[in-house]
């Protein structure tokens, strides 16, 4: 069973970019996951190609018509879950990220471009809104490629090693132990030396796990007090 994702954008050279590197790239080949673009400015009617107009009300920028949006989605045989890239969404997070990659029916993602999307198509077609942060892309593209990033990895025989997903930062509410590897002992360019700690060297696995849990609870604590609070009350 594959993992597939229809994109609604008018930038269709966009992908997969980096999704077609790596371990994306290598899934995408081997046919974990798969996508198929749709591009708005096909449906258009006009000889110009016409896909926005201006905002009723006034103001500044371009509107995406929905008229032009509802075509286009129309065309996809199985949409599954529909959800606009925006950055008034829910805020995209591991859980979120689990929950689109485990199931089996298709996505649709529509990026957005200009000031907006006309209201009645997403009201119309009960779109779910993701953002990936409090901060304002130029367009959904690369939002929708993060959001897949984060989906991709998670879907089975896509990461080599099984067990790395279940310990790194936020899978288990905690921000991941810091690594080390060869040399033990190393000199940096300012003639300081930095040691591995000696836990990690000695060999005994129940102290190394021990030492891991300490380093991800006291960066959690420090780093992400929402996190660290979260993570004591679920205990
Ligand atoms: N489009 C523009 N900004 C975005 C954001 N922060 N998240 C998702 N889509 C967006």
């Amino acid at each position: 069973m594959s993992w597939h994702v229809n994109i609604l954008t008018l930038f269709p050279e966009m992908f997969p970019s980096m999704l077609g590197q790596s371990l994306a790239g290598k899934a995408l080949e081997r046919g974990d996951w798969s996508y198929t673009i749709i591009n708005p400015r096909d449906f258009a009617e006009d000889k110009h190609k016409t896909v926005d107009d201006t905002p009723f009300g006034g103001g500044a920028g371009m509107v995406l018509r929905a008229d032009i949006l509802e075509k286009a989605l129309l065309s996809i045989k199985s949409p599954g879950r529909k959800i606009y890239l925006s950055p008034r969404g829910q805020v995209l997070n591991q859980q979120l990220a689990v929950n689109l990659a485990e199931r089996s029916e298709p996505i649709t993602l529509l990026c957005g471009r200009y000031e907006g999307i006309d209201q009645r198509f997403l009201d119309a077609h009960d779109f779910e809104e993701i953002s990936i942060g409090d901060y304002v892309l130029s367009g959904g593209e690369p939002a929708a490629q993060i959001l897949m990033d984060a989906c991709i990895r998670l879907l089975p025989g896509v990461m080599g090693n099984d067990e790395t997903a279940g310990e790194e930062s936020h899978s288990d509410g905690l921000l991941e132990y810091p690594h080390y590897t060869r040399p033990a002992e190393w000199t940096d360019c300012y003639n300081q030396t930095h040691i591995v700690p000696d836990v990690l060297r000695s060999g005994h696995h129940a102290n190394v796990e021990k030492w891991r849990k300490k380093q991800a609870e006291d960066l959690t604590q420090l780093r992400r007090p929402d996190m660290w609070e979260n993570y004591k009350k679920e205990r």
